[in-house]
């Protein structure tokens, strides 16, 4: 979780620190913290504290001469959110600074071992790790040092390191986390997502696991130079920056998350543009050979991603007749099922680096098993180590709810698994784009969903109902509705409320029941008939087919196969003005973060 920014270089170092650690916020925001270098006074200056990068920007001094700096925004994994425990972190005489994203695991023994005696001023796993650099360097150079104490540390960590005496030099490591470097002429900026490079960068590079860079001005140039654990150079190849400022701004909306609730039609169109070619769906062949040989697919994935991968399932199964199962990923990887001959592993992941997907990976690669990345970004480490990725094309998702990236990865599901199948029963063009325009009918009234909302969601608790591919969708609604809005909400297969939920109904607790497939109108009709008998306050969203003339929100017939795209978007709505009404941080909800980069 978390962001860090670091900079060397001729321009404003607090400046880059700080525009980063906006647009990194929304990783981790607990609290946040600066250290930077005054090069007039040559002292080293620190601000932390508890809360949001926009304290950090305002309330402090930054009318100082600095080129050299370090920055971080926190999602607690070791103690309070507050000043004590913000980053940046010292090693006990304050010769090291150091910010950290991730977690280590053994620092506990690693005080023990090492430094017993010492005095920690925070909780945190991170300061084990400047007081063991500055241990190190009694009889060590800086260099070995640190990488002494990498060779010990285990766990995920993305780091940036200050030695106070060499106030030209930035050291960086990472494990497992993810850490960028960019390039350019007057300067290297080092983050641990690419936004945070946008306009500082002509090229960057992604720092490998386990190794050891050191960004230092020699002369007037800046060098960064990557070194393996023994401190053999590592060679790299410098990546084209291709992301634009504007694709990471609001756009002119109150929230993210709203914007990239109304940009979804433009990622179906996007991914349509991306995949077609000469009027087919078209994608590289070793994927489709990788997913044609597949005995059984195993998806693996966390959250909205997952409940992407539950529809996915559906897709294989029925459009290209390949078994599919879907995973949990953080039980998977401590609980791996027996395997068929011939599997093949899907990780659908937004950000692709979420760290309970990458244990799965690290685990089947180990069995040598092919292995497919779905994700929204193409440089993240989920990317980069499957055999084969897929992009989504979504855009930069910013929101810590995800919406747009959930239709993408739908979309993107429903392609690979229509191009294997061998007999097209549908035109998948022609529904995709009638999906576009019906997700554009609903989105424009949505000021209607804000006033169902307010007339039908309590803040009580909150029960979506469905079945099939509706009770998917109903997974992913209840996600919503709570993550954002704090409301407590379930998504329930319609049919087993009667087993045991039903209990929970009473006067006006709100069901909201999705229908979108003909076979399963009847039934999931009873259903609502049985909660309303028990003083339920209902609301059902149904597709114009199946729909009843009592429906409160009715959407515009597509294929019903690609019913999820569409009736998501009115319960990515609910979720919205829920929160929106209820005063909530809508793009940032509390304890969460975007990228979840701890297991
Ligand atoms: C989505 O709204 C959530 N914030 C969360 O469940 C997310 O989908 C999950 O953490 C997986 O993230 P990923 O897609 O980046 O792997
Ligand atoms: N484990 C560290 C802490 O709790 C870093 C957490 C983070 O990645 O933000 O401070």
């Amino acid at each position: 979780m978390c962001g860090i920014v670091g900079y060397l270089g001729d321009n404003k170092a607090s400046d880059i620190i700080l525009s980063g650690l906006e647009k990194l916020e929304y990783r981790g925001y607990d609290s946040c913290g600066i250290c930077l270098y005054n090069q007039s006074d040559q002292s080293f200056v620190t601000y932390k504290d508890k809360g949001r990068v926009e304290h950090l920007v305002h309330d402090f001094d930054y009318d100082i001469n600095n080129h050299l700096a370090i920055g971080h925004t926190r999602w607690a994994t070791h103690g309070k959110p507050n000043q004590t425990n913000s980053h940046p972190h010292f090693s006990l005489s304050k010769r090291f600074s150091i910010v950290h994203n991730g977690v280590i695991e053994n620092y506990k023994e690693l005080v023990s071992k090492f430094i017993p005696n010492t005095i920690f001023i925070s909780e945190t796993d991170t300061e084990v790790i400047a007081n063991l650099i500055e241990l190190f360097t009694e009889t060590l150079s800086v260099d070995e040092a640190i990488r002494k104490t990498l060779s010990l540390i285990e766990g995920s960590y993305a780091l940036l390191i200050i030695d106070t005496l060499s106030p030209n030099i930035i050291y960086a490591a990472k494990n497992k986390s993810p850490l960028l470097i960019g390039i350019r002429k007057e300067g290297i900026t080092l983050a641990s997502d690419l936004m945070a490079l946008i306009g500082h960068a002509d090229t960057y590079y992604p720092i490998e696991d386990k190794t050891f860079t050191k960004v230092e001005k020699i002369g007037n140039k800046y060098i960064s130079e990557m070194f393996d654990i023994i401190g053999k150079p590592v060679q790299f190849v410098p990546l084209e920056m291709n992301m634009v400022l504007e694709e990471i701004g609001k756009g002119g909306y109150s929230h993210y998350m709203l914007k990239e609730i109304c940009e979804q039609p433009s990622v179906i169109r996007k991914i349509m543009s991306k995949y077609l070619i000469e009027d087919q769906f078209t994608i590289s062949p070793k994927i489709t050979q990788m997913i044609s040989a597949a005995k059984r697919i195993y998806i693996i994935a966390a959250g909205t991603s997952m409940h992407a991968g539950f529809v996915g399932k559906y897709y294989f199964e029925n459009i290209a007749n390949i078994p599919t199962e879907v995973f949990i990923a953080s039980e998977f990887a401590y609980n791996m099922p027996l395997l068929v001959d011939n599997p093949l592993f899907i990780f659908i992941s937004q950000s692709g680096e979420t760290a309970d997907l990458r244990t799965c990976l690290v685990n089947v690669k180990q069995l040598n098993y092919p292995t497919l990345t779905i994700t929204n970004v193409a440089t993240s480490t989920l990317a980069r180590e499957a055999d084969q990725f897929i992009e989504i094309y979504a855009g930069p998702e910013i929101a810590v709810a995800s919406t747009k990236a959930y239709v993408g990865q739908v979309a993107i599901l429903s392609i690979l698994a229509y191009v294997v199948s061998s007999k097209k029963s549908f035109d998948l063009k022609l529904e995709l784009s009638k999906v576009a325009i019906a997700m554009e009918a609903i989105i424009d009234k949505r000021e209607y969903i804000h006033r169902l909302v307010q007339e039908k969601i309590t803040k009580k608790s909150c029960f979506y109902i469905g079945r099939g591919l509706d009770y998917y969708t109903c997974l992913e609604a209840a996600l919503k509705l709570k993550e954002i809005s704090y409301i407590q909400t379930e998504g329930f297969a319609a049919g087993e409320l009667k087993h045991g939920t039903i209990a929970l109904i009473e006067d006006g607790i709100p069901v909201v029941a999705i229908i979108s497939q003909k076979i399963i109108n009847k039934n999931t009709r009873s259903n609502i008939r049985e909660v309303l008998s028990r003083g339920a306050n209902v609301l059902v969203i149904s597709l114009n087919n199946v729909s009843d003339v009592t429906d409160e929100i009715v959407l515009v017939d597509v294929h019903e196969i690609l019913s999820p795209l569409l009736t998501v978007i009115p319960t990515q709505l609910i979720a919205f003005y829920s929160a929106l009404d209820l005063n909530k941080d809508i793009d940032k909800p509390r304890n969460l973060a975007k990228s979840v980069t701890v297991e």
